[in-house]
């Protein structure tokens, strides 16, 4: 090695010795006579003295650095004079003076520096990634990410979990996604998909009996991209045989409780609380609530069915939801502008058609623009619902069901920000169990399987699979029968649960179908014809006809995951190598041009009209 200690090391036990630190620079101070570099690696910063007149040659080399200029430097451990010592950094109270300096390496004049406290545009930042991750904050988040894998693993390796890899040339199938396709060379017009995730081959894993199964996979899927989502992402996949759903969440609530306690210290008290699919769209609006502060969706549809307020009544009557939340003792906060606002946002990003809203003065009487439209038992009775006090300003949403949820929803999550309702270390973990197994979708006009067709329904809603009557036993009294009610299958409930952290999605999963008829009766309800089944899965299809075990399983998301251990808000600062946006690398230049010949040997030809740069 070129260095004998690292720039995070040195403490004051270490006084007097000579040590070789290498690094690179992340300032140069001149104090008239006497010059200071602090020096950085990944474990930390030390300050290195030159004093002027010990050695002229070494001293103008020193002048002469720049920021992240890569050095070598020589000297003995001495304690920092009195006032100077630095209490923020683990090396504050020693430094390095120097007999001996070597510069390994210049730098160009950097685009930013690492030490800088502001931080660049976030496309500078992509474009020189290796000067980002030299940022201890990046270096931080990459070392969380290495530990939360290494506990992962181990706590599954002592479960009996073997890590087996799957293949990333697979067949495209379709599962929610847009695939990322590669075209065959031996195969001309013919494609591979990447895996959108390692879903059918650890189904196959569990067939084949290697009965616990795990991986840190990657996943690809072509869509979209948000905050907390990225085209290219890693999943921790687990498959298990022998299992019912609280099998499941029993071994991933054991990791959470491990994760938490080895990565951050700190206690997670199990049963980790659970909440219905129904419950939380009811309460929170959303299959992923924040359960870290109240505001929750209070609904006010039968009363507005007596109200004259036609927003209301219309809605109420025609089937829809009127709804509200209360922020509480915030209505001085919010003017007119700001609430202008918060209508223009609710019906740009979910199509609303706006919000109304009621204020309550000093006294807890309701006041605003709308409040005219009611009676004074009227605006009592949205009081009481409400549970107002004096200063609550309320908000409602009235539309179809999911609008209501996503219009509340999203004012709920907004406001808890504004108002800095949130405790910035919570870790709230709640699991959403029971999910409707099919949504209609209005656009396509068929049912769509809201997790994976793989999924199995309860037990107890298996009879209303095929869309008949339940089968009823013979009425063994003279009296009449109650008639069955005949469920549609928005009522099927599947056995999958996610796992929500801080209101994300951070993991999801499901028992599967073992069963090949009733797999197919699955395939026959999303309008899969069996022999478009038998193409797309058949392998599958055959596999669980030879001695398929019950099986269950779930996928973590790692990016999340890390970004929520971290306190972040963006998974791009959980990923060394991150895509924008729209999917682009900035610092390779990804996705680019091939040459014409390596699309000649794929048999493959643009259409010039159609080429596009990705510049952002
Ligand atoms: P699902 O599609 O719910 O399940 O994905 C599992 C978890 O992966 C994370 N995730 C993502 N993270 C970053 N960027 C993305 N684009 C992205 N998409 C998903 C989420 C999510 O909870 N095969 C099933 C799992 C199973 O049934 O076992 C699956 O992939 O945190
Ligand atoms: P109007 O009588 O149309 O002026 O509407 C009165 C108030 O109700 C305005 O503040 C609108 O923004 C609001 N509003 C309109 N449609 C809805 C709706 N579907 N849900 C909640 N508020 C609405």
């Amino acid at each position: 090695m070129l260095r004998t200690k690292t720039c995070g090391e040195l403490r004051k036990s270490d006084l007097g010795f000579s040590v070789t630190l290498t690094g690179w620079v992340d300032s140069v101070r001149d104090h008239s006579g006497v010059l200071f570099i602090n020096l950085r690696d990944r474990y930390g910063l030390t300050q290195i003295v030159f004093l002027q007149g010990v050695n002229d040659e070494m001293f103008n080399t020193v002048r002469s650095l720049h920021p992240e200029d890569v050095v070598q430097v020589t000297g003995t451990v001495q304690l920092r004079p009195e006032g100077i010592v630095n209490k923020k950094i683990p090396t504050g109270e020693i430094e390095v003076n120097a007999e001996k300096i070597t510069v390994l390496n210049r730098t160009e004049i950097v685009p930013f520096q690492p030490a800088a406290p502001e931080l660049p545009a976030e496309e500078t930042r992509l474009r020189y990634r290796y000067l980002d991750l030299r940022r201890p904050a990046m270096q931080k988040t990459l070392m969380l990410r290495h530990r939360i894998s290494k506990v992962l693993r181990d706590y599954f390796d002592e479960h009996g979990f073997i890590e087996i890899e799957t293949p990333m040339l697979g067949k495209s199938t379709p599962e929610g996604a847009r695939d990322y396709l590669v075209p065959s060379r031996v195969a001309q017009g013919q494609f591979y998909a990447l895996p959108q995730s390692p879903q059918l081959y650890k189904q196959i894993l569990m067939i084949a009996g290697y009965d616990r199964y795990f991986q840190i996979a990657r996943c690809f899927r072509d869509e979209d991209l948000r905050a907390d989502r990225q085209p290219e992402f890693t999943q921790v996949d687990l498959e298990m045989s022998f299992v019912d759903s609280e099998d499941i969440i029993e071994m991933i609530s054991g990791l959470m409780e491990r994760l938490m306690k080895e990565v951050l210290g700190r206690e997670l008290k199990l049963p980790i609380p659970r909440i219905s699919y129904d419950e939380a769209m009811e309460r929170f609006g959303h299959d992923a609530p924040d359960l870290r502060f109240g505001m929750e969706l209070i609904d006010l549809t039968d009363l507005a069915k007596e109200f004259e307020f036609r927003v209301f009544r219309n809605v109420a009557d025609s089937g829809g939801r009127v709804r509200a939340i209360n922020a509480k003792g915030v209505a001085a906060k919010y003017s007119r502008k700001d609430i202008d606002g918060l209508n223009n946002w609710v019906i740009e990003q979910f199509g609303a058609k706006g919000i109304a809203w009621l204020k309550a003065d000093a006294q807890g009487t309701l006041t605003g623009p709308i409040a005219k439209n009611f009676t004074d038992s009227q605006l009592q009775q949205i009081a009481e619902r409400l549970h107002v006090e004096a200063d609550d300003f309320l908000l409602f949403s009235a539309d179809t069901f999911g609008t209501t949820c996503k219009v509340l929803n999203g004012l709920r999550r907004r406001l808890a920000a504004e108002l800095k309702l949130i405790e910035p270390n919570e870790m709230n973990f709640c699991w959403v169990v029971q999910f409707p197994m099919f949504d209609w979708d209005a656009e396509e006009q068929r049912w769509i399987a809201t997790h994976h067709p793989f999924t199995a329904p309860l037990e107890s809603d298996l009879p209303y699979l095929t869309n008949t009557k339940p089968e009823t036993t013979e009425p063994t009294t003279t009296e009449p029968a109650a008639k069955p009610e005949i469920l549609t299958p928005e009522k099927i409930r599947a056995q999958a649960y996610d796992l929500v952290l801080n209101g994300f999605e951070v993991g999801g999963g499901t028992i599967r179908i073992h069963d090949s008829r009733i797999q197919s009766k699955v395939f026959d309800l999303l309008g899969l014809s069996m022999e478009t089944a038998k193409e797309q899965f058949g392998f599958l299809l055959n596999a669980l006809q030879f001695g398929a075990p019950p099986h269950g399983g779930i996928a973590l998301g790692l990016d999340r995951l890390v970004m929520l251990f971290g306190g972040l808000d963006n998974i791009r600062d959980c990923i060394a190598f991150p895509k924008t946006t729209k999917a682009a690398d900035l610092m390779t230049g990804a996705p680019s041009p091939v040459a014409v010949k390596q699309l000649d040997e794929l048999a493959i030809q643009i259409k010039p009209d159609n080429v596009k740069t990705v510049t952002e």
